[in-house]
């Protein structure tokens, strides 16, 4: 197990399962994780770096990544980020890789908080709904989530010790912002994860290869067909696109381009009956 950074949204390429578990936020407590091979060796390998050595590697990494002009029009995206942990007391920044060799490997690597309230907002869809997040990290879309106005929002994680971050993170938030939202982080393979019946708002950041996108998509899917109601999903950075969203049960209902993987797509199931009509224009900009 090797902890490292990396500079990208990139989908993990090789996938391992743990059984299902759910932290409520605010108890402060790490998963049981006897079960899960990941976790054990998380455990062992865990190696948390200060935050000047975290901001002194990012930087480096930066630079590396994209050249001195590039660097420079990063400058305020990076200050977003910080921002955002300073304004919650919460440590969501930073790329991180979790490589358990040869059998699986995971990338954390936060949506920019910024992008994910423009296009939330872009999109208009109404707060009313329970959100979540395939993959949800340290947990940064469920506090943005959250303070777009969703009363419930849940995360998915495969790996124990970025649940436990989201906890954490999303405990500070509530005391810092006072936000009676409905929180819960479920360690999970999101492939494995039981689609419950108040579940209206899918979102991925780039979160999986096709394949484990398509068995995701195909629980929705199922999920959908047994408790016909109204649904959006958010997909930002979309690379499978085309081949986990068919044109037959997906309908493209907005899309927002951008720079840094941060485009969005945005679709709502075609044939639900029972689903209430949108109640926007679809929305597309570049
Ligand atoms: C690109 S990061 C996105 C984090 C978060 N959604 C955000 O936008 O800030 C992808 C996350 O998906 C998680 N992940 C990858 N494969 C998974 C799987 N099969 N089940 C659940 N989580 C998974 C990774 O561990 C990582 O935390």
């Amino acid at each position: 197990m090797v902890w490292a950074s990396r500079g990208r949204n990139v989908a993990s390429r090789k996938g391992h399962s743990v059984g299902e578990e759910t932290l409520q936020a605010g108890t402060g407590s790490a998963p049981s994780a006897s079960e899960s091979a990941v976790a054990a060796d998380t455990r062992t390998a865990r190696a948390r770096a200060s935050l000047p050595l975290q901001a002194a590697s990012a930087f480096r990494r930066a630079l590396a990544a994209h050249g001195v002009r590039g660097f420079l029009s990063q400058i305020p995206h990076y200050f977003s980020e910080v921002a955002f942990d300073l304004r919650y007391g919460v440590r969501t920044s930073g790329q991180l890789l979790m490589d358990g060799g040869a059998d699986y490997e995971f990338d954390y690597d936060p949506i920019e908080p910024r992008r994910f309230r423009d296009a939330f907002r872009a999109f208009g869809i109404p707060t009313n709904q329970t959100f979540v997040d395939f993959g949800c990290g340290k947990g940064r879309p469920l506090i943005l989530a959250g303070n777009y106005g969703f009363p419930r929002v849940r995360g998915v994680e495969i790996v124990p010790e970025w649940c436990a971050d989201a906890e954490r993170n999303l405990s500070r938030w509530q005391r810092r912002s006072g936000r009676s939202c409905d929180v819960e982080v479920v360690l999970s393979d999101a492939r494995t994860y039981e689609i419950r019946p108040d579940e209206t708002v899918f979102f991925f950041f780039n979160p999986f290869p096709a394949d484990v996108l398509r068995a995701v998509v195909t629980n929705i899917e199922n999920s959908l067909e047994q408790q016909p109601r109204n649904a959006w999903v958010v997909y930002a950075n979309p690379l499978h696109r085309h081949s986990v969203f068919s044109d037959a049960r997906w309908e493209l209902a907005g899309e927002l381009s951008g720079a840094d993987h941060h485009s969005f797509v945005l679709y709502r199931p075609r044939g639900n009956e029972r689903a209430v009509a949108p109640e926007r224009e679809p929305v597309f900009a570049r």
